[in-house]
């Protein structure tokens, strides 16, 4: 009998976790645009928010998550993140993935924005996702086939069952992949915006697919920008860890004015959409804002990676200021899930930052990412090895492909795109000038059948239409929320308490 085949797609710690935790018995595939590291995980700094500490309990870390989440968050899944994290992060650790510990062989736990207690493991001081996806990478199973360079355009679906999918190599060519179980673990978006602390390839490629596909997209308003990127001469050189902050460091003015005093109660450590704001209107008036980290010890030590950022935009870490601005980091929302990673469209499935899977509301957690990759990884890998064998897999020709002319379309610049998306629908939103950039993104014939475009501009619309889909429902929410701030609707409103924005396109059924 053939084996069954799922296709991941994705090269992050949900795509790897999947693959390693799939019954040894399926042929498992995971595809990648770019090369295998070419995502977020690999750069995630702080670490993983887990209980580990006698003194910590699920219920306190469930409570912190349901806060920052703005009333938007899924008990039921945050439950699940908080209870179950722990039991896998062990079952790691007992396979040979290791945490910094202290010298009597406890874990050295780190403090994050919104935490009440010290929660986040860390590995290499700040190589937290780098140090978890080589220890992924070296642990995956024979059956595993790992192909890189190659785009996946769009999902193949009949009668809302995916069945496979459509692919660009590099050359242009464009072929099809069949499969019983279809996998997005596409990431988020963030490289859609001038400043972000993503990977260039991370540009929600997934979400539009998936939209096209018929299934249920929510929640794409609530985009979480991280306060503190390290910014020099208006280039962008990554992340500078809130860990960084929970070790003391402080938001300063040039003159050291202390900018979070007068915020908020928990000061530098505020939940992060208040930092990044506040930070923002400095910026604007044209304050530069710095991080001192003067008070921490050895800082190349404990933070090495962020010091080789450093090192790269030519900043001497001697001065103890680092300049930062905030820029796009985590989407919250996404392909709408359930608990065991299920769409809505039969044999497809999300997981990680792709999915919108209930757990990080209208602001994510810090540190709450790495852990809803694994835990909701093992799920579906659960669910997978339990659903009911598909006797005859699907294996329709594409028939459009054949019957329609391609087109090359008239596109803008990608970076006209990003700068509109930061400027238009950034960190602070307003209705004419979300209004302003949907029309200019409908001006390119965005929602075109993608089978009448050339192979090489398929990924670019998939992005435009993202866009296109965090624009409308960033227009559509008339309030401010988490992540989700409108200048012209500067207060949280009741009406809009546990209301998503959720859409769900007819499917084209090829
Ligand atoms: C950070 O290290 O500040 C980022 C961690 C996260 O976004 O969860």
């Amino acid at each position: 009998m053939e084996k069954e085949r799922v296709l991941i797609i994705g090269s992050g710690i949900a795509a790897m976790t999947l693959a390693k935790q799939l019954p040894k018995d399926k042929e498992i595939l995971l595809i990648t645009k770019g090369k295998i590291d070419d995502n977020n995980s690999v750069r995630a700094q702080g670490g993983i928010a887990a209980v580990t500490d006698a003194k910590d309990s699920w219920r306190a870390h469930f409570y912190d998550t349901m806060q920052a989440g703005y009333q938007m968050t899924d008990p039921e899944a945050v439950t699940m993140l908080v209870k179950k994290g722990p039991t896998y992060i062990q079952k790691m650790v007992a396979d040979g993935l290791t945490f910094d510990k202290d010298e009597s062989g406890h874990f050295l736990l780190g403090q994050e924005g919104a935490h009440s207690q010290r929660r986040i493991l860390h590995a290499g001081g700040d190589q937290t996702g780098k140090k978890i996806m080589d220890y992924l990478f070296d642990t995956l199973p024979d059956n595993v086939q790992i192909i890189t360079n190659i785009t996946v355009v769009d999902l193949l679906v009949s009668n809302n069952q995916c069945y496979g999918v459509l692919t660009v190599t590099e050359d242009g060519e464009t072929c099809t992949i069949y499969a019983n179980h279809i996998v997005l673990a596409t990431g988020g978006c963030g490289a859609l915006y001038q400043f972000s602390s993503n990977d260039p390839n991370i540009t929600g490629d997934g979400i539009a697919m998936a939209y096209r596909a018929g299934a249920k997209i929510t929640d794409l308003e609530f985009m979480q920008f991280h306060p503190t990127l390290l910014v020099k001469d208006t280039q962008s050189y990554g992340l500078v860890s809130e860990a960084v902050r929970g070790e003391g460091a402080r938001l300063v003015t040039k003159t050291g004015e202390a900018i979070m005093d007068k915020v908020h109660p928990l000061k530098d450590l505020a939940p992060r959409d208040v930092v990044a704001r506040t930070i923002q209107a400095y910026l604007a008036k044209g304050t530069n804002i710095y991080l001192d980290i003067t008070m921490i010890e050895r800082f190349r030590d404990r933070f090495p990676m962020i010091s080789a950022l450093c090192d790269q935009a030519n900043l001497d870490l001697s001065t103890g200021l680092l300049p930062v601005a905030p820029g796009a980091h985590f989407l919250m929302g996404g392909v709408a899930t359930n608990l065991a990673g299920e769409t809505s469209v039969k044999q497809l499935y999300a997981v990680g930052e792709v999915a919108a899977s209930g757990v990080h509301g209208a602001n994510r957690l810090a540190s709450n990412s790495l852990l809803e990759a694994i835990v909701f990884a093992n799920r579906l890998a659960r669910a997978i090895k339990r659903a009911k064998p598909i006797k005859t897999p699907i294996r329709k020709s594409r028939t459009k492909t054949i019957a329609c002319a391609e087109k090359q379309l008239v596109l803008p610049r990608k970076t006209d795109l990003q700068t509109r998306m930061m400027l238009q629908a950034g960190i602070i939103r307003e209705q004419s000038q979300l209004s302003d950039l949907k029309q200019w993104l409908e001006s390119f014939n965005i929602h075109q059948d993608i089978d009448h475009v050339i192979p090489s501009q398929r990924m670019y619309l998939n992005q435009l239409l993202t866009c296109w889909l965090i624009v409308t429902s960033a227009l559509a929410r008339t309030e401010s929320r988490g992540a989700h701030w409108r200048s012209d609707y500067p207060t949280m409103d009741s009406k809009w308490e546990g209301k998503h924005i959720t859409y769900c396109h007819e499917q084209l059924g090829h």
